[in-house]
């Protein structure tokens, strides 16, 4: 996942819009259609599962259909070659469904093996002009982050690919962090000048919903934005041993009171933070719980409550690992399923475009 652009604009609105759709989605689940994804570069870690997956299974679990993309052709955007890319998918997959995803009503799929999803990039992209491109704050910051020395082609025009993701199954609810707002922004745009130009008076395509979770921000164990690549993240497949290393050498400062005061004390605070969650408390409890216990006692209730949180969620992903067949199978399932519905999407397109012969 990207950083979060200091500019993102619309942030407030969003967050209201989100509070307003929580309510809808509690009244009627089966109005909403959702789409996520991840790019396959890594396991996943507790930053996406507070931030983003802990969401998608509760909006599952409520009954929204869920379509869940493995990102292969997104990872691209900012590298040459997609390194260990099977393993990586294998690997998220196995995340996905250690955390709760359920293949038999969520679809699970990769973009790389569905091509009508793909063949709607072509007139997305002659519905957005060069300069909306070229002003996306995200892509701004990852082309600052990126490890290519020239901006590719598939890095500027990724956001109308992600568009093509998530109205391909016509999805109407997109649950992401800040940082996605602006590809939302162009996705609602794609859909909208869709519907004006082709759809004749009907909307083939709805403009979708951002919904933004309210978990806070969680940091790295160095203080920085937690990130597969920085060697600062806990992930969900870590040992409880692991676990327990990373989190003895995380920053912390020299008061030995500990307070939750994320704005003055954003290390501390994240741990404090951190462990509430797990636990299921309230951060401010926590560390007036731990009082002048210092960072030592902060680090041992971290690591206990992120243990215990990460059990069960480790052991189901241990016994999945032992199957890979099973891996194979969600995917060629959810490939198939994702399939059918883009064909579907595609034929729609075309007659409206008038391009059927
Ligand atoms: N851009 C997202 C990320 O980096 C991944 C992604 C690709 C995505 N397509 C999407 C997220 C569609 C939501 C909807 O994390």
């Amino acid at each position: 996942m990207s950083s979060t652009p200091a500019d993102t604009l619309g942030t407030s609105a969003a967050q209201a819009r989100s509070a307003e759709l929580e309510k809808q989605i509690a009244e009627d689940p089966g109005r909403f259609r959702v789409l996520t994804g991840d790019r396959p570069t890594g396991r996943l870690h507790l930053g996406h599962y507070f931030g983003t997956l802990h969401n998608r299974v509760r909006l599952q679990d409520l009954g929204v259909e869920t379509f869940v993309l493995v990102a292969d052709y997104q990872v691209l955007t900012d590298r040459d070659v997609a390194e260990n890319l099977t393993e990586y998918v294998e690997e998220l997959v196995l995340d996905y469904l250690a955390i709760g995803i359920d293949p038999e009503r969520s679809t699970i799929f990769a973009h790389s093996a569905v091509p009508a999803l793909n063949q709607l990039l072509l007139p997305f992209l002659s519905l957005v002009s060069v300069a909306e491109l070229n002003r996306n704050p995200t892509v701004k910051d990852e082309i600052a982050h990126s490890r290519q020395s020239a901006v590719s082609g598939l890095m500027f025009t990724y956001p109308v690919h992600q568009a093509a993701d998530i109205l391909f199954c016509k999805a109407n609810l997109v649950p992401v962090g800040q940082d996605q707002l602006p590809h939302l922004e162009i996705t609602r745009t794609v859909a909208r000048r869709f519907n004006d130009r082709y759809g004749n008076g009907t909307s083939v395509f709805p403009q979708p919903d951002a919904l933004l979770s309210d978990a806070p921000l969680l940091l790295g164990t160095d203080g920085g934005k937690m990130s597969k690549s920085r060697g600062n993240a806990i992930s969900l497949s870590a040992t409880a041993d692991e676990t327990a290393r990373l989190l003895r050498g995380a920053k912390t400062d020299a008061h030995r009171h500990i307070t939750y005061d994320p704005t003055g004390r954003p290390e501390v605070s994240s741990l404090v933070l951190l462990a509430a969650l797990c636990e299921g408390t309230d951060p401010a409890r926590v560390a007036e719980e731990i009082g002048d216990g210092g960072g030592a006692a902060l680090k041992r209730r971290v690591t206990e409550a992120v243990n215990e949180y990460l059990a069960p969620i480790r052991a189901r992903r241990a016994a999945y690992a032992e199957d890979r067949r099973l891996v194979r199978d969600v995917l060629r399932v959810g490939n198939e399923r994702a399939n059918a519905v883009a064909d579907a999407t595609l034929k729609d397109v075309r007659a409206a475009m008038h391009a059927t012969y």
